[in-house]
Order: structure tokens, then C-alpha cells, then sequence
């Protein structure tokens, strides 16, 4: 259990023990530091329960306080908040328990397996900014789980089949209308076809097939037909699909492997196509679905609805399988496959509804056990300075890699190039510009909406990946230049190095507060405020220099554990830290 936990116990049994019975108190951080570096605020609320002035329950808990050797400079303020200071001796006692094992400040949670479906690129279509968003959340929260000790199965759940299927294998004909794919008359093995087309051909096809689907009724009724087939599973598709698959799942793989995302499991929506008969057997024969203008539809409404809940389509007019069709199997075929508790879905904000749907429907049909927990995690868009999602100048949706590409220049013409040697320039700045991303893009809460920015998100000063990054080589560089092997805190020299070795005792709290979340904003904000008041501290300070040995020693410790909780917290993050910059 961390320190500061341990502490809120102890002050707990403290105020049982004057008397009062409480479940839990109300201890946080305290915004005046003048006036102490903790408060209690339970007086107030204590002192309706047992009918007591509050500022008479608050002394009689700092009686007990002022005679407690962890505790300075304990007072009462307003009408019976309790102030309290750590002693020095309790706060370096404390950081350099925390410095001989690191686990003494992060607060486990019990075991359960997490099933975590993010990122959700879709095959054959431009990877954009909100698969950037749902990557870098998921991927994020996923090392959290990790780190605070759930287990962790990750999948992609790729787009792989859906009406751009269709497009891309008709845009594909028309371009190449001799290939044996579309022969009848071929009597060969697909699989043998010599065809090959490049990611950037792949890349241009499917705008292109949109835009003709839209204006020509009959290219758009080959497109319906042609999916149609394929997911029946014509061979002749399938083979080309198939090896449109590998060439798009590659290249997304990489843009993936390039923001530090990666995932367990590599599956798509079809992935659940051998337990779909199963699924939607039980479904027929168990009185859950029911027709309506052809289709297959589930009723998902419940009494205490108070907006709309449409009905799920779950087999569409012509007898294929949908979105819908394809995550109820999935959910099935997980569970069959994998002991979990809870699955958690990353997902833009619009499609909340739907997985309240999705949810709804294999609970209802209980084709899940009871105590299944799934959860929906929506987060908000990424906007232009005109607060619309965020477009090319031309009004196409923004690719994930142009927008790397944004970024990537941006760093480069503020890289100091007296730091990092020229044949490591290029790649240095593309780790500052991804570090830039993903950093901006974990700022601001989950659901939030926010602007995208290049030149504030690659300020070397201020809230940015590039400041961090910065300043942690910074702290790693002064502890290689200290070389000191063993070192303890000793002492404090004031306020100024007091401050950051106060916050890290918050760390646990705030890993705790984010899991819980699912947002990574209180730990972006954490790990600026940890940072900053560190650097104060740096400026104020020549610690190399120092005389007093303790003092310098003591120094040399904060910055180790100041640098140890940056490098974990960035960890977490995804973010990689290069070696100079
Ligand atoms: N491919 C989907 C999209 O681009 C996201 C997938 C989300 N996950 C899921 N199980 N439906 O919108």
C-alpha cells in the first residue's frame, strides 16, 4: 500500500479513536501550501452526526495530531479544516523507502482479466485522427491496467469486411478488368493469381471508388452485390480481399508500431464469421428476433428508457451480416476463447448508442453470463481552429500519417542540431513529433473535444510532449555527470526542493483516479506539474556544484525519484524518450 494511503488509514483510526465513528475521511492535497501540505475536512460533516461544534472536533483531533512526530505545524482554519505538514524526517523517510522499492507508491487493484478492444483501423481505408484517438487512449489505459495489475488482452478489431470491401474490389476491376479474379471462365487456384498493387495505389482506390458508388446508382449496385458475395464467400473475392488485407494490415501495423501502439491479439470483424451460425441460431430459436421490412431487428428497449432506444438490426434485408451481426459474435467468440470479466470498447463518442445496443442485446438474449461487465469508453474529436473535425485544406479527411507528417516538420526546424548527431536528426524529430501527439492528445478529459495545434504542441515550453521529454534527458544527464552509486535523502534545503518530493507522493492516487476514469488528463497534468516543479528547482540550484554533501547527495536522490516517476509515467503513456535532444 502506497505511503500516502497508508497515512489516510492511520489519520482515520486516529479520528475513530477520538470518538468518532467514520467510514471513510476526507483527506486531499491542500491548494495553500502556506497553510499546511494536507487538510482534513471531516469537521464539518462530523459535527451534524454527532451534534458537536466542528471547530471542537477539529481540536480535539489536532490535540492528538500535534503530539504525532509526522506531523508539523497542525492547525485549524475557517470553520474546522485541519491543516497539517509532513516533518521532514517522515518525508524523507518515506522517499527513500519509496526510492529502495518503487512499488511502495503505486497502489495495486485486485486481479481481473480486462478484455480491451481499441484502435479499430479499418482495412483498405485511410487510417485517420480518430483511430489516433482511440489507439493512443486504448493503448494508454491498457499499460495502466497493466501497471496497477489487471490482466490485459488487447485486440484491434480491424474493419476487414463492409461496403468498402465492395468499393475497393470494383475499383480494382475497372482498372483491371483482365485479371482472373473476375474471369468466370478461370478454372485455376486463386490463391496462385500473380497480382500485386502497392500501398499507394490501395491508398487512392477507396476515395476514389466512394465518390464514383455515390453518383453512379449501377457502379454502387456492383459494389452491394459484390460484398454481398464475398461475404458468402465467393473464392474468387475472397483471394483478392484476402490479399488486399495483408497489404493494408501491414502498412496500418507499422503506423501502429510508429505511435508505440500494440496490441495482443490482430483480429477482425470477421474473424467471428465461424460462430455466426451458432449465434444467430440461438437467437431464431430462443424468440429474440423478430422481422421487420425483411430484416432481421432486436428489440433493445427497456422500460426506464427516457431517450430514444432504437431497435438492433442484426441480419440485414438481403440476409448479410452487418457491424452489429459481426460485435455480438465477436463478444461470443471472446468469451468462448478467453476467461474475462469485463471487456472495454474504445470508440468515438458516436457510437455510444450503438454499443448500448450491442450491450443490451447479448445481456438480454444472455448470451452472455449475468455478471459480464462491458463497457463503452467514447472520447471526443480532434478540431480544426474552425472547432469541426479536423480536415486536409482540400476538406478530406485528415490521414493519421499527414498529420505525423505536420508534426514531424514542425519539430524539425526547432531541433537544436548541435545536440543530436545528423544521421540520428531525422528520426529524433520523429519521436519528439509522436511524443508531441500523443501528449496533446491525452491532455485534455477523455470526452473532450480539442484543437489540434502544431505549433503549441511542439512549444519546448509549456504543457507539451517536447518539454518533458526534455527535461527528463536533462535529469538523466545530471545523473550520469553525479555518478554518485548510493544515495539517500538527507535533508531539505527549503521550500523549493520540498515541493517536487511532496508531489511524488500523489503519484498512486493519481494512477488510481485515471484507471478509474479511463482518461489519462489527470496524469498529463501530473506529470507537467511534477516536471515543472522539479526545473524550479533545478534553476534555483547548482547541484553538481553543491558543498554540502548531504545536501548534494539529498539532491541527487529527488532527482533520481523525480526522473524514475517521469520515465514510468511516459512509459505508460507510450511515449518514448530518445537519447538526446
Ligand atoms: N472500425 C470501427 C470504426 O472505424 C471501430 C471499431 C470499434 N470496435 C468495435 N468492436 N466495434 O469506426
Amino acid at each position: 500500500m502506497s505511503i500516502l494511503k497508508e497515512l489516510k488509514y492511520s489519520l482515520k483510526s486516529i479520528i475513530k479513536n477520538a470518538g468518532y465513528d467514520v467510514e471513510d475521511i476526507i483527506f486531499a492535497t491542500s491548494s495553500r501550501k502556506d497553510l499546511g501540505d494536507y487538510q482534513i475536512n471531516d469537521a464539518m460533516r462530523l459535527s451534524k452526526i454527532y451534534n458537536e461544534n466542528p471547530r471542537d472536533i477539529a481540536e480535539k483531533i489536532v490535540n492528538i495530531l500535534k503530539k504525532d512526530p509526522r506531523f508539523i505545524n497542525v492547525n485549524i482554519a475557517g470553520p474546522g479544516f485541519i491543516n497539517l505538514t509532513l516533518s521532514p524526517y517522515f518525508l524523507q523517510t518515506a522517499l527513500n523507502q519509496i526510492l529502495d522499492d518503487f512499488n511502495l507508491n503505486i497502489d495495486k487493484v485486485p486481479k481481473k482479466n480486462i478484455f480491451m478492444d481499441y484502435g479499430g483501423a479499418n482495412v483498405a481505408k485511410t487510417l485517420h485522427v480518430g483511430h489516433l484517438r482511440s489507439a493512443n487512449i486504448g493503448e494508454a489505459i491498457k499499460r495502466l491496467a497493466k501497471y496497477l495489475g489487471l490482466e490485459v488482452i488487447s485486440d484491434v478489431h480491424f474493419g476487414d469486411i463492409g461496403r468498402q470491401s465492395g468499393m475497393v474490389i470494383s475499383e480494382i476491376k475497372k482498372r483491371y478488368p483482365t485479371l482472373a479474379y473476375f474471369d468466370e471462365n478461370y478454372t485455376g487456384n486463386y490463391e496462385e493469381i500473380d497480382f500485386n498493387i502497392t500501398e499507394e495505389e490501395l491508398g487512392e482506390i477507396y476515395p476514389i471508388a466512394s465518390i464514383a458508388a455515390k453518383e453512379n446508382k449501377e457502379r454502387m449496385e456492383e459494389v452491394v452485390e459484390i460484398t454481398k458475395e464475398l461475404e458468402e464467400g465467393n473464392k474468387a473475392y475472397t483471394a483478392l480481399w484476402n490479399k488486399i488485407k495483408d497489404i493494408s494490415i501491414s502498412d496500418i501495423k507499422q503506423v501502429y508500431k510508429d505511435i508505440n501502439v500494440v496490441f495482443d491479439l490482430y483480429e477482425g470483424e470477421t474473424d467471428c464469421y465461424p460462430y455466426i451460425p451458432e449465434v444467430i441460431d440461438y437467437l431464431e430459436k430462443n424468440n429474440y428476433l423478430k422481422e421487420s421490412e425483411d430484416a432481421q431487428i432486436m428489440d433493445v428497449k427497456e422500460e426506464q428508457d427516457t431517450s430514444p432506444m432504437p431497435p438492433l438490426v442484426v441480419i440485414k434485408r438481403n440476409g448479410g451480416t452487418l457491424y452489429a451481426t459481426r460485435d455480438i459474435a465477436t463478444i461470443y467468440s471472446r468469451l468462448k476463447r478467453f476467461d474475462i470479466n469485463e471487456i472495454w470498447y474504445f470508440a468515438d463518442n458516436r457510437q455510444a448508442l450503438y454499443f448500448e445496443q450491442i450491450f443490451r442485446a447479448v445481456k438480454k438474449s444472455k448470451l452472455v453470463p449475468k455478471d459480464l461487465k462491458l463497457e463503452f469508453f467514447g472520447f471526443g474529436t480532434l478540431n480544426g481552429e474552425d472547432k469541426k473535425p479536423f480536415k486536409t485544406r482540400d476538406g478530406n479527411v485528415m490521414s493519421l500519417k499527414e498529420l505525423i507528417k505536420i508534426l514531424e516538420e514542425e519539430t524539425t526546424k526547432r531541433l537544436n542540431k548541435d545536440m543530436v548527431e545528423e544521421e540520428k536528426q531525422q528520426e529524433t524529430a520523429k519521436k519528439i513529433a509522436i511524443a508531441a501527439l500523443k501528449y496533446a492528445d491525452l491532455i485534455p478529459y477523455r470526452e473532450t473535444d480539442y484543437v489540434f495545434s502544431p505549433e503549441k504542441f511542439t512549444s519546448l515550453d509549456g504543457k507539451t510532449g517536447p518539454f518533458l521529454l526534455y527535461s527528463t534527458i536533462r535529469m538523466k544527464s545530471l545523473l550520469e555527470k553525479a555518478s554518485i552509486k548510493k544515495y539517500a535523502l538527507k535533508k531539505f534545503k527549503n521550500e523549493i526542493d520540498r515541493a517536487p518530493a511532496l508531489l511524488l507522493l500523489d503519484f498512486p492516487q493519481i494512477l488510481t483516479n485515471c484507471l478509474e476514469e479511463k482518461s489519462l488528463n489527470e496524469l498529463t497534468d501530473y506529470i507537467y506539474k511534477l516536471t515543472s516543479s522539479y526545473n524550479t528547482f533545478y534553476n534555483e540550484n547548482k547541484i553538481i556544484a553543491e558543498t554540502d554533501e548531504d545536501l548534494k547527495e539529498s539532491w541527487i536522490a529527488l532527482t533520481h525519484l523525480v526522473y524514475k516517476t517521469n520515465m514510468e509515467i511516459l512509459n505508460i503513456l507510450g511515449i518514448n524518450v530518445p537519447e538526446k535532444m
